[in-house]
């Protein structure tokens, strides 16, 4: 199979996927693709037409009329900025059921192929080297356990000015990680050729050359 040179980042909520990724594609000069902001758009749209996902009609309107945009790494739906609105709590708990419709699925994955094609993309996700770009030059699987992510996770709040108790943080990850890896439809797991790299005794700045070696080492 020809090789497309894209680099694969699946893993987990909250080990820090998107922050490692922009900076692995800064590196290397390439860009980055954040599918989980498009799946959080979804939920938005999905979300403000008011729609129950059983109701297969008016979810297959809202995608047909879904336009979704990243531009550098604003999230644009129909033309409207909604980085921010993106990443509430209420959007973070509409998106575990949209990301586990198949249908949603069918079209994102169509879109991020496409945006990708032309090589030269870090993307990340949790589905990426399973079923986004099983051709991927390069993939890696980003762990951390759970109480590193949330730790992380719960400095990353305080510092925003949103702090909410470790516990909280906690519980909402381990909730994503099961509701990710038990869903029927291309549950979180590593592909067979992905490389695991275990995040939790390194810094950010040790994560992304690990894997710029290693993507210059096997996968350029
Ligand atoms: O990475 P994130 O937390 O922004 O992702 C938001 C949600 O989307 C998360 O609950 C898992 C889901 N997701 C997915 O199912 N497949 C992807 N490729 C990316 C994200």
């Amino acid at each position: 199979m020809q090789k497309l040179s894209v680099i694969a980042l699946d893993g987990p909520s909250g080990v820090g996927k998107s922050t490692t990724a922009k900076a692995v594609a800064h590196e290397l000069g390439w860009q980055y693709l954040d599918t989980g902001a498009m799946y959080r758009a979804t939920a938005l749209a999905v979300q403000r037409a008011g729609v129950s996902l059983e109701d297969r009609q008016a979810v297959e309107k809202v995608l047909a009329g879904l336009s979704i945009r990243q531009a550098g790494t604003r999230e644009f739906l129909g033309g409207e900025d909604v980085s921010d609105a993106i990443r509430t709590p209420e959007v973070t708990r509409w998106v575990t059921p949209v990301s586990a419709d198949a249908r949603v699925r069918e079209v994102l994955v169509e879109q991020q192929r496409q945006i990708a094609a032309t090589g030269g993309w870090v993307v990340d996700g949790r589905d990426i080297g399973t079923v986004v770009f099983p051709d991927a030059c390069c993939k890696i699987f980003l762990t951390a356990g759970v109480d590193v992510r949330a730790r992380r996770r719960a400095l990353e709040l305080e510092a925003k000015g949103t702090p909410q108790p470790l516990a909280d943080v906690a519980a909402d990850i381990a909730r994503r990680d099961l509701a990710d890896s038990t869903r029927a439809v291309a549950p979180l797991r590593k592909a067979e050729d992905a490389t695991e790299l275990d995040s939790g005794g390194l810094t950010l700045d040790e994560v992304v050359a690990w894997i710029v070696a290693h993507h210059r080492r096997h996968g350029a």
